[in-house]
């Protein structure tokens, strides 16, 4: 039996087809970089770099409907063409989707710690994953991650310092590119209740 298709909130980006790699023109008719929010909650990030950036084209990614749905609400009555939103995994967003060497930046912010060492293996990034990534990345492109957990961030650390595919570089937020970097909502709230922050930029190898 053939699924019946949602219909498209306003700003969201429904694939034709989930089981081929999209084409950068599906995405946005306008040409220029593309960054992407993978596990974007209820889309302030994407907004407000969205808002900051009107000549960049932004990407949120997130499963939970509700959240696709608030963050689709707010672009549209922000008046933002530049950024749409895609209700779908992450990994599958990154190891299936999304087409080759078309990313400029993609944010990986707060995601799931999986803080039980049973857990480990659900964390989104791996070897696997940065393999992914390195192929969606343009030459050059940076993947920026921030948690509030130690050891997820260790791990992250270990699994790009191994990486053929990445080299860290540093996260600079007093000046250049990344000064004005949106805090998201779930660093608001750590922040609030003390927690610290842990943050890396790595810069993607691969040609
Ligand atoms: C802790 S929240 C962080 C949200 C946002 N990045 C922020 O910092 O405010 C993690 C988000 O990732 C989404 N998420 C978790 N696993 C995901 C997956 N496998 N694919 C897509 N989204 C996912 C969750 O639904 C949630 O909205």
């Amino acid at each position: 039996m053939k699924p019946i298709p949602r219909p498209a909130e306003p700003g969201e980006f429904l694939p034709e087809n989930y089981f081929c790699r999209l084409s950068s023109s599906e995405l946005f008719t306008r040409e220029a970089p593309l960054e992407v929010d993978l596990g974007s909650g209820d889309g302030s990030f994407a907004l407000a770099m969205a808002r900051q950036f009107p000549n960049r084209n932004f990407l949120a990614v997130e499963r939970l409907l509700g959240r696709v749905r608030k963050t689709c609400k707010r672009a549209t009555r922000a008046q933002l063409p530049n950024l749409r939103v895609l209700r779908l995994e992450a990994r599958y967003t990154v190891e299936w989707l999304l087409p080759h060497a078309s990313v400029s930046r993609l944010h990986l912010l707060f995601p799931d710690p999986w803080p039980k060492a049973r857990h480990h293996r659900r964390r989104l990034i791996n070897a696997e994953f940065l393999g992914a990534l390195s192929k969606v990345l343009v030459p050059g492109g940076d993947f920026l991650f921030k948690t509030d957990h130690e050891g997820y961030f260790e791990w992250a650390t270990d699994a790009l310092s191994f990486s053929k595919h990445f080299h860290s570089i540093s996260w600079d937020d007093q000046s250049g590119e990344l000064s004005g970097y949106p805090q998201t909502d779930f660093e608001a709230q750590w922040l609030a209740e003390g927690r610290s922050v842990h943050q890396l930029r790595a810069r993607n190898l691969s040609h």
